[in-house]
């Protein structure tokens, strides 16, 4: 009898799991590849096939009950890749995007200070620079005509710890750039049977140690005066707005660092799915019709609207791309509260099994509860319905509630800025700079960022990215098209999209 067959025979004999579940373990632990590491088996592979992610409602309004939980959100495979341990190990640090709403301080703290070095004010003066000298480079009419999506993946680490740490270039060491590549390949991947997935899970956990040291010590300089220009970092609103709050210690924004490998991996996807609608073979007649009419005419003046032209398009983009398929939470066992405790426990199962439901973005932006002509592309839609700057007590009431779900209230940043962080009645966050108000689009048919305490805190960040993409696009008659080649390499360019690198660029003066 092999070792496996006799540790299921045992297992059999100590617990009461029937002869025919042992041997259906026993042949799906055949499947896996026998080069796998035992660790990543138990702590990856078993896990993953133990985990059901169901689907769950399209709202009616944007939010998501805090009974659907925020903590630990993620299903246990991927652990691995932020802990040591395999498992969420908060003394290591912690990232707002897996924390329950009661863990986050009074009204949503931690999000608001995560939150406040990425509002909308801060882009031009901050960032805008750093993302046009990434997309001058990379639109560089040398490299015309050839698959796009490697070339950005190339450069892209440098616009990431740009934007978080202020570096660039020989500043990152090669295996931060390694590890970067080998988390976001993971989740393109995510199936834990394939090769390709193993070697890169393996490859984070060999550098996890180095990078989370790194990362300490780059914000340290940026602490210390090291770094060059450190408020043009996220790492330095951070480390003013957390202060002493005790909500955002820098074990925490270590861990972030590798929360938003995953966040703006979708980037990478969301300009793919740009440049595929737009270009000029196989391209969408509706967007390009839409993108010729905005960018005739006064793009970036809203007009006392609440967004521009350019930003309106933008959204719609995003209500269509949808990069990001759902928001995951966790949900509580109903059977236990009936039965008196988990059965899987009561009757000795010895696997944990998981279970999340995902509430659909793109279903829900396309439900013809919210818009008239949910298949049409109008970007005027979203001048039609109220932003998280009008979602105050009397909308709420107007709406058929007796009251806002959560207390509107304010924080105050404190990085120098005249800014406060609001919410609406939802819980969505904005920001108001110099009494200005940058909301969002605060409706449940627009769902590409999720919705109300919990949405996206990087939403007007992407969408400015986008527009600056855009901006260079029309400004020098690029025209993107599908390269006549035999093999396109597949290319994971962001969560759960793997695609064929099979777009380029070029310039063409007659447009
Ligand atoms: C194409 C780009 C992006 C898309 C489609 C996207 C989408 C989303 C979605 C749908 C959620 C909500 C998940 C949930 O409720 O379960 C979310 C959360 C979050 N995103 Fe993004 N995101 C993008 C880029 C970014 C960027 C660039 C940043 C930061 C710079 C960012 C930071 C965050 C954070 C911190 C959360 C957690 C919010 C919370 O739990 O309160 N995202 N994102």
């Amino acid at each position: 009898m092999g070792e496996r067959a006799q540790e299921a025979s045992s297992a059999a004999a100590q617990s009461p799991i029937p002869e025919q579940i042992i041997t259906a373990i026993e042949r799906f632990r055949t499947a896996i590849p026998a080069n796998f590491d035992p660790n990543y088996v138990e702590k990856v592979v078993i896990p993953f096939f133990l985990t059901n992610i169901y689907e769950g409602e399209r709202p009616l309004l944007p939010m998501i009950d805090p009974n659907f939980s925020k903590e630990n959100a993620l299903p246990h495979d991927v652990f691995g890749l932020i802990y040591r341990d395999w498992k969420p190990t908060p003394e290591e640090g912690v990232m707002v995007f897996l924390q329950g709403l009661e863990k986050r301080g009074e009204n949503n703290l931690r999000k608001r200070i995560y939150f406040s070095a990425v509002t909308p004010d801060l882009y031009k003066p901050m960032y805008r620079a750093k993302v046009t000298a990434f997309f001058d480079k990379l639109l560089d009419q040398k490299f015309a005509d050839r698959p796009f999506m490697r070339h950005y993946l190339d450069h892209y680490f440098d616009l990431y710890w740009d934007l978080h740490l202020g570096l660039v270039g020989s500043d990152i060491p090669r295996e931060v750039r390694e590890i970067g590549e080998a988390f976001n390949t993971v989740f393109a991947y995510r199936d834990p049977l394939l090769p390709i997935t193993y070697h890169n899970y393996m490859k984070v956990r060999e550098l996890q140690d180095f990078l989370k040291s790194w990362i300490g010590e780059r914000i340290s300089d940026i602490q210390s005066g090291k770094t060059k220009n450190p408020e043009r970092t996220m790492a330095w609103h951070w480390l003013k707005n957390a202060q002493d709050s005790g909500h955002f210690s820098k074990k925490d924004m270590v861990v972030e660092c590798l929360h938003d490998f995953v966040a703006l991996s979708q980037w990478g996807n969301a300009i793919f799915r740009v440049m595929s609608l737009l270009s000029e073979d196989g391209g969408d007649q509706a967007v390009r019709a839409s993108f010729q009419k905005t960018m005739s005419g006064n793009f970036d003046t809203a007009g006392g609207a609440p967004f521009s032209p350019l930003e309106l398009f933008v959204m719609e983009l995003f209500r269509v791309i949808s990069p990001n398929g759902g928001s995951v939470s966790t949900i509580h066992d109903a059977r236990s509260s009936v039965h008196g405790g988990a059965l899987q426990q009561k009757v000795g199962l010895p696997f944990e099994r998981d279970s999340y439901v995902s509430t659909p973005h793109t279903s829900t932006s396309l439900d013809s509860i919210h818009w008239t002509d949910p298949n049409t592309f109008d970007p005027q839609r979203y001048l039609r319905v109220p932003t998280s700057a009008q979602i105050n007590d009397d909308k709420c009431r107007q709406i058929g509630l007796a009251r806002c779900p959560f207390d509107i209230t304010s924080f105050k940043v404190k990085d120098g800025r005249n800014a406060r962080i609001k919410n609406s009645g939802f819980g969505t966050l904005f920001v108001v700079a110099d009494e200005r108000s940058y909301p969002v689009c605060d409706y449940a048919g627009f769902a590409p960022f999720g919705f109300g305490y919990r949405r996206c805190a990087g939403e007007r960040l992407t969408i400015l990215v986008f527009e600056d993409f855009l901006r260079k696009v029309w400004r020098d008659k690029i025209v993107f098209r599908k390269l006549d080649l035999a093999n396109p390499a597949r290319v994971p360019v962001g969560l759960d999209a793997v695609i064929q690198d099979d777009i380029g660029f070029n310039r063409f003066p007659l447009r």
